[in-house]
């Protein structure tokens, strides 16, 4: 059991941005995507969740052996792919408890639903929010609407807590985190991590990785991986920037 994802080509406006990406992530382990600026991590998350502004030239996407490309980001979802993008969107009108809800409800057969009592959904949340050290009065909030960077963070984390992906990428879940959200972000990610799930988080600081053991590490540069490693080469970023990476890639193009 794989997402696995095959020479992918991705362009924006005309613009080629990912380039014959290779990357496979297998069920039960955390990967890191560490990068410079602008080489096409946030690009492979849009594409992967069928953000219509993205165009896959070529390649596949193959999610425990079933294509994901070309299906509508709502199927995508409903197969287990889950995303925590860099900026998430707000949502006014729609509070995080009905938000959180209609989701979890839409993977579930009408059966399984329809037994799905408000009593034990909220039982659920709560715990998780708890967890989160996420304050219960959120619930009642509109998803993200107003909340500070770090709120937005917890919150897309309870959202794939309640949601138990088979997979999930998360973008960036640092950015804009004091430390102890940083950590409990972290520790978010840790408690959910086992053999029923592959996970995937982009990151620019080595630091989320003191937290987050990453299984494998790879460098990502122009448009594709050029350099996978333990955790270990996080450090070794830390340590010497991305010079060397252009020097033995070659210039960004
Ligand atoms: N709508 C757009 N039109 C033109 N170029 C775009 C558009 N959206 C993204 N790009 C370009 O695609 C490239 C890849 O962007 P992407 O957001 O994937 O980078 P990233 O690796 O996530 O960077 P960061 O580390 O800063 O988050 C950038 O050069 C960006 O300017
Ligand atoms: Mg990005």
């Amino acid at each position: 059991m794989s997402l696995e994802i095959s020479s992918l080509n991705v362009s924006i406006a005309d613009k080629q941005i990912l380039k014959d990406f290779n990357l496979t992530i297998p069920k039960g382990e955390v990967h890191a995507i560490m990068g410079p600026n602008g080489t096409g991590k946030s690009t492979l998350a849009k594409a992967l969740a069928g953000h219509p502004d993205y165009t896959v030239n070529k390649g596949s996407a193959l999610l425990d052996g079933e294509e994901i490309f070309g299906l509508e980001p709502d199927k995508v979802a409903r197969k287990g792919l889950f995303m925590a993008f860099q900026y998430p969107v707000e949502i006014p009108g729609v509070s995080i408890a009905n938000f959180i809800r209609a989701a979890v409800t839409a993977r579930m057969n009408k059966e399984a639903s329809d037994a799905f009592s408000a009593t034990a959904y909220y039982k659920a949340l709560y715990a998780k929010m708890d967890e989160l050290k996420i304050p219960r009065e959120f619930t009642a909030r509109s998803v993200n609407e107003g909340f500070s960077g770090g709120e937005k963070k917890r919150c897309e984390i309870l959202q794939m807590a309640m949601l138990r992906p088979k997979y999930a990428i998360l973008d960036e879940t640092d950015s804009g985190l004091d430390i102890d959200a940083l950590r409990i972000v972290a520790e978010g990610v840790e408690t959910m991590r086992g053999p029923d799930i592959g996970i995937v988080v982009i990151t620019h600081y080595q630091r989320l990785l003191n937290y987050i053991k990453p299984d494998v590490v790879h460098v990502m540069y122009g448009g594709r991986i050029v350099k996978s490693g333990g955790p270990e080469l996080a450090l070794e970023l830390e340590a010497r920037g991305y010079g060397w990476v252009e020097k033995e890639f070659g210039a960004l193009v």
